[in-house]
């Protein structure tokens, strides 16, 4: 592990904790990164504790449509994986990550699979597997036709009842606490509502695993449901890790399209769809990414964003369709029943007329930089899943790699704890001596969100940039330079704070990459700059919060320092 960047001395304005309880492990989140990392953990004696935002069944995992890619079928290869994930991410997947990801991966499925997951399966019991965008084969598991990740979601949930965890529901995590000697030492949260534990209080243990998922509400429109507000990258931040590829933000092609007004988390189309044969058509029935790329609909996923994008401003349109009117009604019910259901109510029958579809904000490709053990750059401090920036995915995730991450490198950290157990932290420091970060008032939160979507959307320039990254520090300033405007710390201004500070993050990376690369398009510099960009942008939080940013290869810890955004 390398030395830890001194830390920036920053914390969330918050009441200093009232309450304690310790153990070995805290892992923050429940999805399938955090639920696996923590039966990983309890599985070889470590006191682990698990503490999650809303209900354990609450994040990102039980929205997962399409599947788990993995090396499963027959003629399959981790190396043919490796290839179309290569692909995907443009030039800046780590292979080594990449590698360890489609060789550890069938075996994480079938463990998956004994702790109680049920995949769909042939009568003769064999997985099923589907296609999705930039694999060149059918290697998606799936679960309940669409339902996957409620499938593994209720499995996890269920093995980590059944061995007896320690969980903390409806808890917003709020910093890494340290000791004396800079040692990771737990987390500062806060409980809302009933339970044993309420207000602020603090889990104290030597080893903090965050996989609190994305950050998808930072844009007006996502797939992503109302928890995932950035908050463990903005922790990371505060406590002095890295970050890196923030700019590489996910714009799924095929989101429900419910007005240009509809903001919060929007009803997904899997790709799965298109998988099995549904046509992206615009509204005179025209396929319009045929000739486009020799997958067609499954292109890798930006690819077919950036061709909806295309058409939409070639027709003045605000949204293409997705036809799968050929699949009849038997089909529709069997193999896509949560996507049928939320397009009925809706008030669209898949069955009978298309379906109408626009890119929507859906996933992190970069986070928290770790090496392949999961560890960050502050020692005791691990990311896993959708918060982590493993090198796993470079400028463009490729479909259903995320659960399939999210698993092998629970494992891996599990392992890597539980090697350097037992693993000891002092007495966690006072906080007084940090500065504390005014929370943000929750009105902000619609304004962070326009300001982002306009500016560093899927279509964003130096100008769109700059205007959002102008915005974003005016809405800092309105609450900071006005007292009276700091609004009581709370969940809401607290959540409202970190979103502020991915955004300023996302913002500053997307400026700096000149080029466009993957999820990450530039209107003003439409192509590839592979010698000046076949590297990284790596941030990371300066005491007075302005932001460093510094550009890497996939390799060298620690990067130089290109320049500083000021706050
Ligand atoms: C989908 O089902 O299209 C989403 C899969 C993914 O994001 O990997």
């Amino acid at each position: 592990m390398t030395a830890a960047p001194q830390t920036p001395g920053i914390r969330l304005d918050a009441p200093a904790p009232g309450w304690a309880i310790s153990a070995d492990v805290v892992v923050v989140g429940s999805g399938v990164a955090g639920l696996t990392t923590a039966l990983g953990c309890a599985a070889a004696g470590l006191s682990t504790v698990v503490v999650t935002k809303a209900r354990l069944d609450d994040g990102s995992t039980r929205w997962a449509q399409g599947g788990i890619a993995a090396a499963l079928g027959e003629g399959d290869t981790p190396e043919q994986h490796l290839a179309d994930t290569l692909v995907a991410g443009a030039g800046l997947c780590d292979e080594e990550a990449v590698r360890t990801l489609v060789t550890e991966g069938p075996g994480a499925v079938h463990r998956l699979i004994a702790a109680g997951a049920h995949f769909d399966t042939s009568a003769d019991g064999v997985i099923e597997l589907t296609r999705e965008g930039g694999h060149h084969r059918r290697r998606i598991a799936h679960a309940g036709g669409d339902a996957t990740g409620v499938e593994i979601s209720r499995a996890l949930v269920e093995a980590v009842r059944d061995a007896g965890l320690r969980t903390i529901e409806n808890a917003l995590v709020l910093d890494l606490l340290t000791d004396a000697a800079g040692r990771t030492a737990g987390v500062s949260l806060h409980v809302m509502g009933e339970g044993q534990h309420d207000g602020v209080g603090a889990v104290h243990a030597p080893a903090v695993v965050l996989a609190t998922g994305g950050m998808g509400q930072v844009f007006a429109a996502t797939t992503n449901p109302a928890v995932s507000t950035g908050d463990g990258v903005a922790l990371a931040l505060r406590a002095g890790a890295e970050v890196s590829d923030l700019e590489f933000v996910q714009f799924h092609p095929t989101v429900l399209f419910l007005g240009t007004e509809s903001e919060g988390q929007q009803p997904l189309v899997s790709e799965a769809v298109r998988g099995e044969g549904a046509h992206l058509v615009d509204a005179s029935g025209v396929r319009f990414l045929l000739g486009q790329h020799e997958l067609a609909e499954l292109a890798p996923r930006d690819i077919v964003a950036k061709a909806i994008m295309r058409r939409m401003r070639e027709q003045d349109a605000d949204h293409m369709y997705l036809d799968a009117r050929h699949f009849g009604a038997a089909m529709w019910e069997r193999r896509f029943p949560t996507i049928l259901a939320a397009c009925r109510a809706h008030g669209i029958d898949p069955v009978t007329e298309p379906v109408p579809v626009a890119p929507a904000a859906h996933y992190a490709s970069g986070g928290v930089r770790t090496d392949l053990h999961g560890r960050t750059t502050v020692p005791g401090l691990w990311a896993c899943g959708e918060v982590a920036c493993t090198g796993v995915h470079g400028a463009n995730r490729l479909a259903s790699n995320s659960l399939l991450e999210g698993l092998v490198f629970a494992e891996r950290i599990a392992a890597d704890i539980a090697a350097l157990a037992p693993l000891t932290a002092g007495e966690p420091k006072s906080p007084d001596g940090l500065s504390a970060l005014p929370p943000i008032a929750p009105e902000a939160r619609a304004a962070i969100q326009r300001i982002m979507s306009l500016g560093a959307g899927v279509l964003r320039s130096d100008d769109s940039l700059r205007q959002a990254a102008a915005a974003l520090e005016e809405v800092h300033r309105a609450t900071a330079d006005d007292g009276e405007k700091i609004p009581e710390p709370g969940v809401e201004s607290w959540e409202t704070a970190n979103l502020l500070c991915v955004a300023r993050v996302l913002t500053a990376a997307a400026l700096e990459r000149e080029e466009t690369r993957g999820c990450h398009w530039r209107e003003d510099r439409p192509d590839r700059a592979a010698a000046d960009w076949d590297r990284h942008l790596v941030v990371r939080m300066a005491p007075d919060r302005s932001l460093v940013v510094t550009r890497t290869d996939s390799t060298a810890f620690p990067p130089t320092v290109l320049r500083e955004h000021q706050p």
